[in-house]
């Protein structure tokens, strides 16, 4: 019994073989993608499809037929499989155009602008502060911004009714702690961790409740110097004021030292350089004294030392608090302070 043909018994195998290719070219026009040329692959030419149903009629076929039908079958795979193929390759390709002009880039456009972070002037000022003290043989120590009311007033040898604990100049967080309103806390800190000689240079943030205006904030920056040997005097704090405000201000500068009061040194000093616009004579940068408050320094006292665990008979020191800003408003002309925190790019970005 002949086997029923795929396409109606009554075909001939060569005619169902010119219709396969009919059909088979109508579905491989209506092809658009990747995968509709890949699925016709599969459906003509897998193990159970159409063109290998047309082969296994060949057993029906007589001897003489079977040669050229055989034949034409296989031509028939082969042109399906070259077609089918070729389509395959042309929707890679398209698909790699597509995208290459999806990721197409313009190099002709002008480049993005960079805007590099700078250092702040006020860091500036306190990193340049640093180095020369380094150079002075002075060691960075920092201290904590929120401390107790022993570090950065009873230590220091304030008063219990001292003005300055007062609420009106110290965020006090509650009874014992608060934000320093100086660096000189980090004095009894070291004093506490360090046996003499110690030579310590101390920046860092500071707090006062202050009405904020154009020349005062309620936060800043200091700088702390302390100095603690065998024989340390007066004459060493002279000479090392003389010598650390010549190399700041860049020029041989005059000092000129006003006795003044802070609890933790005695004698205490209020540090003035001739002002180094008008060189004395006065101007609006002097206020016509002809001189620029720059520190408050003096001998640290012995009440001081004792509260940092060291003998006073055997020790003497010395210490100056700067702040940072003045120098830094002096050095740039700035009218007012509160722009060195208002975020402004268009000031900050004057600052090199
Ligand atoms: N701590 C003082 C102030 O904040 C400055 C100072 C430091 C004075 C060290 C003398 C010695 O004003």
């Amino acid at each position: 019994m002949p086997e029923p043909s795929l396409m109606g018994g009554s075909m001939s195998l060569s005619d169902k073989i010119k219709q396969m290719r009919q059909e088979f070219l109508a579905e491989l026009q209506a092809g658009a993608t990747f995968k509709d040329f890949e699925n016709l692959k599969v459906k003509y030419l897998g193990k159970k499809g159409p063109v290998q149903a047309l082969m296994l009629e060949l057993r029906n076929c007589s001897a003489e037929e079977r040669p050229l039908l055989g034949k034409q079958i296989n031509d028939l795979k082969e042109e399906f499989t070259l077609l089918a193929d070729e389509n395959l390759t042309r929707m890679k390709v398209r698909e790699l155009d597509d995208r290459l002009e999806q990721e197409a880039i313009d190099p002709t456009l002008p480049g993005r602008r960079r805007y590099p972070g700078r250092v702040h002037p006020v860091m500036q000022m306190m990193e340049h502060t640093i180095e020369i003290l380094q150079g002075m043989g002075f060691s960075v120590r920092l201290g904590p911004e929120v401390d107790t009311d022993y570090y950065n007033f009873e230590a220091l040898n304030f008063a219990p009714d001292h003005p300055a604990r007062d609420m009106q100049d110290t965020f006090y967080l509650n009874e014992k702690w608060l934000l320093r309103t100086h660096t000189s806390n980090v004095q009894i800190h070291t004093m506490e961790q360090f046996t003499p000689p110690i030579r310590i240079v101390a920046p860092g943030r500071t707090f006062r409740n202050e009405t904020i205006s154009s020349r005062s904030h309620v936060f800043f920056h200091q700088l702390e110097a302390l100095y603690i040997d065998r024989h340390v005097t007066f004459a060493d704090l002279f000479a090392t004021m003389d010598e650390f405000w010549s190399k700041l201000l860049g020029e041989k500068v005059v000092t000129r030292f006003r006795p003044s009061y802070f609890p933790f040194v005695e004698p205490g000093l209020e540090v003035d350089v001739r002002c180094t616009a008008c060189r004395g004579k006065g101007c609006r940068l002097c206020k016509q004294t002809g001189w620029l408050e720059v520190c408050g320094a003096g001998m640290v006292h012995p009440n001081v030392l004792k509260a940092g665990n060291i003998d006073p008979e055997q020790y003497s020191g010395f210490a100056w608090g700067m702040g940072i800003e003045r120098p830094t408003i002096l050095k740039y002309d700035i009218r007012d302070i509160r722009q060195f925190w208002q975020n402004d790019l268009r000031f900050l970005s004057q600052f090199p």
